[in-house]
C-alpha cells in the first residue's frame, strides 16, 4: 500500500514536470547549418549565467563549484602520495571559453574543448607519502591553481523516452585536463614546520608538471563525474527538443 502511494506520487511528480531552459539562455536550432558555432557561444554564455545555479532545475552554484571530496591513492612511480581532499571549491569555471564544439545529435554525442584562464582548486587536504626521494606529509589548506587550463570534454549520451518526450541522458562524460601551468601551495606541511613547508612548496612548484601528471587522472575522474551530474540535472529534466530546438 505504502509503495503504491509512493509510486503514484513519483509518477505525478514526473508528469507534472514541464521543464525548460531558463528564458535568458540562448537556444540553438538542430537544423541550423552553424549549429556548432551557435552551441559554442550559447554553452559558454549559459555557464556564465549559471554562476548562482538554476534553482528550478536544482543545478548547483557554479562559482565556486563545490565538490564533497576526492581521494587519491597514488601507487608506484616517482610520486607515491595518499591524498584526501574535502570541502573542495573550484573557482573560475564560469570564465571558460569554448574553442570548438562538435554536436552529433543523431549519435547523442557532444564534444567540446574549453579554456579556463585561471582555475583555482581550494580544499582541506590531508596527505602522506613521498615525492622522488623526499617524504611529504601535511594537513591544511591546499591551493592548486591551473593557468590556461584546456579541458577536452566528450559527452556520450543516450535517448531516454518518458511520457512521450525524449531526453538526452549523458551516460559517460570524459575529460582531459591540459594546463599550461600549475601552481601548488599546501599550507601547514610537516605539522606546520615553516622552513620545511616553504622548501617543499618551492620543490613542488619546481616539479609541478611531474606532480600534476601523477594526480591528473584522479582529478579528471572526479571532475568528470561532477560535470556529468550538472549536465544531467538539465538534460534529464528538459526534453532534448527544448535544448536543441527542433523545427
Ligand atoms: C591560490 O593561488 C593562486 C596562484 O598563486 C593565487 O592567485 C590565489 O589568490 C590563491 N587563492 C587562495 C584562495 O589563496
Ligand atoms: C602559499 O600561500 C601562503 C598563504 O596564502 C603564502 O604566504 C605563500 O607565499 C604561498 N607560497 C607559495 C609558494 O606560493
Amino acid at each position: 500500500m505504502l509503495s503504491a502511494c509512493v509510486c503514484v506520487l513519483l509518477v505525478c511528480g514526473l508528469a507534472a514536470a514541464d521543464n525548460s531552459l531558463p528564458d535568458d539562455f540562448h537556444r540553438c536550432r538542430q537544423k541550423d547549418a552553424k549549429l556548432n558555432d551557435c552551441l559554442r557561444s550559447a554553452v559558454a554564455d549559459a555557464l556564465r549565467k549559471m554562476r548562482d545555479g538554476i534553482p528550478s532545475l536544482s543545478v548547483p552554484r557554479m562559482e565556486p563549484l563545490h565538490v564533497a571530496s576526492i581521494n587519491i591513492d597514488s601507487g608506484a612511480g616517482p610520486v607515491v602520495i595518499t591524498q584526501n581532499y574535502k570541502n573542495i571549491k573550484l573557482h573560475g569555471l564560469t570564465e571558460s571559453k569554448l574553442t570548438t564544439y562538435k554536436a552529433d545529435l543523431k549519435q547523442y554525442r557532444l564534444r567540446t574543448d574549453s579554456i579556463t584562464p585561471k582555475m583555482e582548486f581550494i580544499a582541506d587536504y590531508v596527505m602522506k607519502g613521498r615525492i622522488l626521494v623526499l617524504p611529504i606529509q601535511g594537513k591544511g589548506v591546499a591551493n592548486i591553481t591551473m593557468i590556461n587550463l584546456v579541458v577536452k570534454h566528450d559527452l556520450i549520451g543516450e535517448p531516454v523516452v518518458r511520457d512521450g518526450q525524449t531526453y538526452m541522458h549523458i551516460r559517460d562524460y570524459k575529460v582531459k585536463f591540459i594546463p599550461q601551468r600549475v601552481l601548488l601551495n599546501f599550507s601547514n606541511l610537516f605539522n606546520g614546520d615553516k622552513r620545511l613547508g616553504d622548501q617543499m612548496n618551492i620543490f613542488l612548484n619546481e616539479n609541478s608538471e611531474l606532480v600534476f601528471n601523477e594526480l591528473k587522472e584522479s582529478y579528471e575522474k572526479s571532475l568528470s563525474s561532477v560535470f556529468q551530474d550538472v549536465t544531467n540535472k538539465i538534460f534529464d529534466k528538459v526534453p532534448m527538443n527544448k535544448i536543441f530546438i527542433e523545427e
